[in-house]
């Protein structure tokens, strides 16, 4: 009898079937991988099991007993508990307020006790073996150090079962090796844990078992040691996949487009001078901190303390005014999406067409019907999971969103355009398609500078690659020179030799 079972699991949004009787188990002591595409329902499973969500239907069971947790609180009662990557505790008080905050310990006169407050939470981020300054606050912490604070939080309360669900989409590569040594230590210690990621690599690595998802529905569960990653691939997309070689690489770039001199914001970056050609993406690599996304968002006018000289085709452009690199043709797709990118209120057509509702507009009205060719046709090629494009986008699974932020910038036609991370929480269906929609961008002779984190998405689609190194640049790729090993050295600063 497996520790978790899940029996014709249900769950209905409105517009949308998110589970369709979904049944599997799940051993105690493992770390069970759920996959699929953008929504298949991974995060809505993981949040009826920790009471975030109640199932419309089925049954689950633990250890045998049917359970229903009708809220976060009746799970963590039953040992259950989430890591959410989104902000779960309150930025303004400390790691210790928030790890004790339905308990804080009082002295005599009811004022809270620092002193054991800062013990107990010392005590509880001891189980996982972190030294997290308990008087932080939980704002200063980088996304990793939250996430410990979060996997402290649940082990110290006693949870037997934890959902992890991507964790890793914003750590380094630290943190991520971090969480991966907790992880098989509090496997080692009988804790379950359900992780969820789009990282194939990480699946193989951690979990002993795997589940597809696909549209809600139950695809298979099997040994990790009895499939393979394009088996997986083609379970939840329902075809294989084949890697292509870009266009636009055998393709001469054209002039400049968009060029750069003395780019600097200090203490942050310095010395910044690049260039991109018409026909061209050129990759910037660098560590969490490298300054690559500060950098951009300069470029983009959002930095007022910027200096340096930009062009683009030629024209200067002046620093510091979104408004202006607008008006020059200049595009960002930001790496924070749901906080920068999108409106979440508004539909998926409106958010698509946002951008480039100027080049929709004919005497102030906007062609309705030009409008929706335009929304249909990138909503449709980057496989937008939506009840209908009048949909509120906040209802959208989190990599649904992260492709309408990016249609939304695809959909102005910028010149020049800045993406960062552009394939962050997509599943490997969908990345491919960004990847050929990019490439086309480039072969219509636009310039294209992006930002990603993982390597092998640079090494595929860029012509150059560009790395960052604590704010300055530390060295240039041509394609011919790519590996990951090489990018690693000047990313972290080893002589090639080492
Ligand atoms: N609060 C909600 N309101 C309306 N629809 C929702 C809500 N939460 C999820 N859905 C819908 O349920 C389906 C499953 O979403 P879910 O978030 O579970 O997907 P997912 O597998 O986690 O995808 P991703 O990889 O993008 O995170 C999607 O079609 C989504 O739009
Ligand atoms: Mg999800």
């Amino acid at each position: 009898m497996p520790f978790i079972e899940f029996q014709a699991v249900t769950k209905r949004f409105p517009g949308v079937l998110a589970l369709d009787g979904v049944s599997f188990g799940i051993e105690r002591g493992t770390c069970h991988a759920l996959i699929g595409e953008n929504g298949a329902g991974k995060s809505t499973l993981g949040k009826i099991l920790a009471g975030v969500h109640t199932a419309d239907g089925g049954e689950i069971r633990l250890d045998g007993r049917v359970i229903a947790p009708g809220s976060p609180l009746a799970a963590r009662e039953l040992g259950i508990a989430m890591v959410h990557q989104e902000l779960a505790f309150c930025p303004n008080l400390s790691v210790a307020e928030n790890l004790c905050l339905g308990d804080l310990p009082r002295n005599r006169a009811g004022w809270v006790d620092r002193t054991t407050l800062s013990a107990r939470a010392r005590a509880m981020l001891a189980t996982i073996g972190s030294t997290i300054d308990p008087d932080a606050r939980v704002g200063t912490l980088s996304t990793g150090q939250e996430q410990l604070v979060q996997i402290a939080a649940a082990v110290g309360t006693g949870a037997q079962i934890i959902v992890m669900d991507e964790p890793t989409s914003s750590l380094s590569a630290g943190e991520t090796r971090e969480l991966f040594r907790l992880i098989r230590e509090l496997k080692a210690r009988g804790l379950t844990l359900v992780y969820v990621s789009h990282r194939m690599e990480e699946l193989f690595a951690l979990c002993e078992t795997i589940t597809v998802l696909r549209d809600g529905q139950h695809v298979t569960t099997e040994a990790i040691a009895a499939t393979t990653p394009s088996r997986v691939v083609s379970q939840m997309i329902g075809r294989e996949l084949v890697a292509r070689t870009p266009a636009h690489l055998s393709r001469e770039p054209g002039p400049v487009r968009l060029s750069v001199r003395g780019l600097a914001s200090p203490p942050r970056f310095a010395g910044i001078d690049l260039a991109v050609r018409a026909g061209e993406i050129v990759g910037l690599a660098g560590l969490v901190g490298a300054g690559r996304s500060e950098v951009v968002q300069a470029l983009f006018g959002l930095d007022p303390k910027a200096t340096g000289e930009i062009r683009v085709d030629e024209r200067p452009l002046a620093l510091g005014s979104v408004e202006n690199s607008l008006a020059a043709g200049l595009g960002l797709v930001p790496e924070d999406r749901k906080r920068q990118g999108l409106v979440l209120g508004l539909n998926c057509r409106e958010n698509t067409s946002l951008a480039a509702l100027p080049r929709l507009t004919r005497a102030g009205w906007v062609q309705r019907a030009a409008e929706r060719t335009l929304v249909g046709k990138f909503l449709t090629r980057l496989r937008v999971k939506m009840p209908s494009p009048e949909a509120i986008t906040a209802g959208l699974s989190g990599g649904n969103q992260q492709k309408i932020a990016l249609a939304k910038w695809l959909a102005r036609d910028c010149d020049v355009l800045l993406i960062d991370e552009p394939t962050r929480g997509v599943d490997v269906g969908a990345k491919a398609e960004i990847y050929h929609l990019l490439d086309e961008l480039a072969c219509e002779g636009k310039a294209l500078l992006v930002v990603s984190s993982e390597l092998p998405e640079l090494i595929g689609l860029c012509r150059r690659i560009l790395v960052l190194r604590e704010g300055r640049l530390a060295g240039e790729l041509p394609r011919a020179q790519f590996s990951e090993a090489a990018l690693l050295q000047l990313m972290a600063g080893v002589p090639a030799a080492a």
